[in-house]
C-alpha cells in the first residue's frame, strides 16, 4: 500500500473512531457507534500491516502475534460475566501500557534511524515519557485488577508520609531525565531509563494501592485514560499519526468520564488520586458489631405485588444486585403487565450504578425495556414524592439517605436516588449486609421502607406470579 493510501485510511480510521464514540454517548445509538469503531478498528490494522512501514518478512510475525491475541481476546471476552467487566477492562489498560514500555525500548535500541540535534532530543523525551506513562499505567492497572477482583485486599494502604515520597519520586524521575537526555550513547542511557521505569512501576502500585474500593470506578476510568495517554505516547514514538489521535481521543474520554464519576460521587478528582476514602469490597454485615441500628419490616412477594398493583405511580431502581441476580428480563415482564393496566412505571440510573458506567442501560437495554422510561437520576428525583412505589432492586449505596443526612458518612455528599421521600419504598436484597462502599443504610429502618429479602430474580419471578395470578 502507497503511503498517501495507507494516509487516507488512517483519517477514515480517525473519522470512523470519533464516530464511534458520539455513538457510544446513547445506548440507541451504542451499537452502530460499536460497528464504526470495528470498521474503524479493521481498516486501521490493515494499512498498518499492509503500510509503508512493514516489510514482507515481518507480515508471517504480525500474522501469528495477531491469531495469538485474537484468540485470547475471543476466549475473554466469551467468558467474562457483565459483573467482571471493569477488572477485564484494568486488565487490557495494563497490556496497553506494558506495550508502551516495549515500545519505548525497542525505539531506543533501534538505530535503523538515525536521529540527530533537537530531533534526537525530541525522540528521546518522547520515549522516555512514553515508558512513564506507560509503566504507571502497567503496575497501577494490574493492582486495580486484583482490587476489583478481590485478589488484594480494597482497603487503601497508607504509607506513612505518602505525599512526599510521590514527591520525591517525581524529583528522581525528573533528575533521571536529565541523565537520559545528556548521556553520550545507547548504554550510557540505559541506566537512567531503567531507574525510572522502576519509580513509575513503584509509583502505579502505590498510587492506586491508596485508593479505597469506593473510590475504584474513577480510578479505572482514569487509567482508561491513562492508556490513551500511553499509546498516544506511543505513536509518537513510532511516527504514527493514528495512534497519536486514537490514544488522544481515549485519553481525553477517559479524562471527562473521570470528571462525570467524580461528580456524579460527589468526589474531588484530586482527593481521589491522593487515596483512602473508601473500605473493602463490600458485604461487610451493615452496622457490624457496633450498635444495633434499628429495625426493618420484611414483606413477602404477595404484600410486594399488593403494593404495586394499588400504584399509580412506581419507579424502578436497580442496582448492582439486579446485575448479579440476572434479573432484568423478570423486571421487563413486571413492567409490562403493569404497564398493560395503566400504571406509569419508570426507571431512576444512578451514574455509578452497578459496577461499570452505564451498567443498568446496557442491562435494561438487553431486556428490551423502552429507552423513554429510563431517566437519569437528575430527571427523576424530584418525582418520589409524587411516587407510590419506589421499588430497589439490588441497589444499596445509590439509594443511602445518609451520604445526604450524616456528614461523617463516608458517602457524605455524594448526591444518590431519594426513594425514601416516595410514599412507600421496597428494597430487594438478600440479607441486611452493605454495598459497594461498605456503609449502613438507614433507609432500610425507615417507617416507609419494607424489605423483600431473596434473591432479586427469585422474588421478581414470585411477585410477577402474584401480579398475574
Ligand atoms: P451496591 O451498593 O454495591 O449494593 C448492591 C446490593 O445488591 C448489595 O447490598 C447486595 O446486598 C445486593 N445484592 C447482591 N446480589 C444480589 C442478588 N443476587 N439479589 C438481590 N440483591 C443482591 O450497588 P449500587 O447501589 O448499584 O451502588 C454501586 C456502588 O458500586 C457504588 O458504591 C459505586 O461507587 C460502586 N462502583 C460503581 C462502579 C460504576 S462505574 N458503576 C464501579 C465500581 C464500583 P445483599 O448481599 O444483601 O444481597
Amino acid at each position: 500500500m502507497s503511503p498517501s493510501l495507507a494516509a487516507i485510511a488512517y483519517l477514515g480510521a480517525a473519522i470512523l473512531f470519533i464516530l464511534s464514540l458520539g455513538g457510544l454517548s446513547h445506548p440507541e445509538t451504542s451499537r452502530r457507534g460499536n460497528l464504526y469503531g470495528m470498521v474503524g478498528m479493521t481498516i486501521a490494522v490493515l494499512a498498518t500491516v499492509l503500510g509503508p512501514r512493514v516489510t514482507a518478512a515481518g507480515i508471517p510475525w504480525i500474522v501469528g502475534a495477531m491469531a495469538v491475541g485474537a484468540t485470547i481476546g475471543l476466549y475473554a471476552a466469551r467468558k467474562v460475566q457483565m459483573t467482571q467487566m471493569p477488572e477485564l477492562v484494568a486488565l487490557m489498560h495494563s497490556l496497553v501500557g506494558f506495550a508502551a514500555c516495549l515500545v519505548g525500548f525497542a525505539s531506543y535500541i533501534d538505530t535503523s534511524i538515525e536521529f540527530t540535534g533537537a530531533e534526537k532530543a525530541i525522540h528521546e523525551v518522547e520515549i522516555y515519557i512514553g515508558i512513564l506513562i506507560g509503566a504507571v499505567t502497567f503496575s497501577g492497572s494490574v493492582i486495580a485488577f486484583g482490587k476489583l477482583s478481590a485478589k488484594i485486599d480494597g482497603k487503601p494502604v497508607l504509607l506513612p508520609g505518602r505525599h512526599w515520597l510521590n514527591l520525591a519520586g517525581l524529583l528522581v524521575v525528573i533528575w533521571f531525565g536529565y541523565e537520559f537526555l545528556q548521556a553520550g550513547d545507547i548504554a550510557a542511557g540505559m541506566t537512567p531509563l531503567i531507574v525510572m521505569t522502576v519509580i513509575a512501576l513503584a509509583f502505579g502500585v502505590h498510587m492506586v494501592m491508596a485508593i479505597g474500593g469506593a473510590d475504584m470506578p474513577v480510578v479505572v476510568s482514569m487509567l482508561n485514560s491513562y492508556s490513551g495517554w500511553a499509546a498516544a505516547a506511543t505513536g509518537f514514538m513510532l511516527s504514527n499519526d493514528l495512534l497519536i489521535v486514537t490514544g488522544a481521543l481515549v485519553g481525553s474520554s477517559g479524562a471527562i468520564l473521570s470528571y462525570i464519576m467524580c461528580r456524579a460521587m460527589n468526589r474531588n478528582f484530586v482527593s481521589v488520586i491522593a487515596g483512602g476514602f473508601g473500605t473493602g469490597g463490600g458485604a461487610a454485615p451493615a452496622a457490624a458489631g457496633t450498635q444495633p441500628a434499628g429495625e426493618v419490616t420484611p414483606v413477602g412477594a404477595a404484600e410486594t405485588a399488593e403494593l404495586l398493583r394499588a400504584a399509580r405511580n412506581v419507579v424502578i431502581v436497580p442496582g448492582y444486585g439486579m446485575a448479579v441476580a440476572q434479573a432484568q428480563h423478570t423486571v421487563y415482564e413486571i413492567t409490562k403487565h403493569l404497564r398493560e393496566k395503566g400504571i406509569n412505571v419508570r426507571f431512576g440510573i444512578h451514574p455509578v450504578a452497578g459496577r461499570m458506567p452505564g451498567h443498568m442501560n446496557v442491562l435494561l437495554a438487553e431486556a428490551k425495556v423502552p429507552y423513554d422510561i429510563v431517566l437519569e437520576m437528575d430527571e427523576i428525583n424530584d418525582d418520589f414524592p409524587a411516587t407510590d412505589v419506589a421499588m430497589v432492586i439490588g441497589a444499596n449505596d445509590i439509594v443511602n439517605p445518609a451520604a445526604e443526612d450524616d456528614p461523617t458518612s463516608p458517602i457524605a455528599g455524594m448526591p444518590v436516588l431519594q426513594v425514601w421521600k416516595s410514599k412507600t419504598s421496597i428494597v430487594m436484597k438478600r440479607s441486611m449486609a452493605s454495598g459497594y462502599a461498605g456503609v449502613d443504610n438507614p433507609l432500610f429502618y425507615k417507617d416507609n421502607n419494607r424489605m423483600l429479602f431473596g434473591d432479586a430474580k427469585k422474588m421478581l419471578d414470585e411477585v410477577l406470579g402474584m401480579l398475574k395470578g
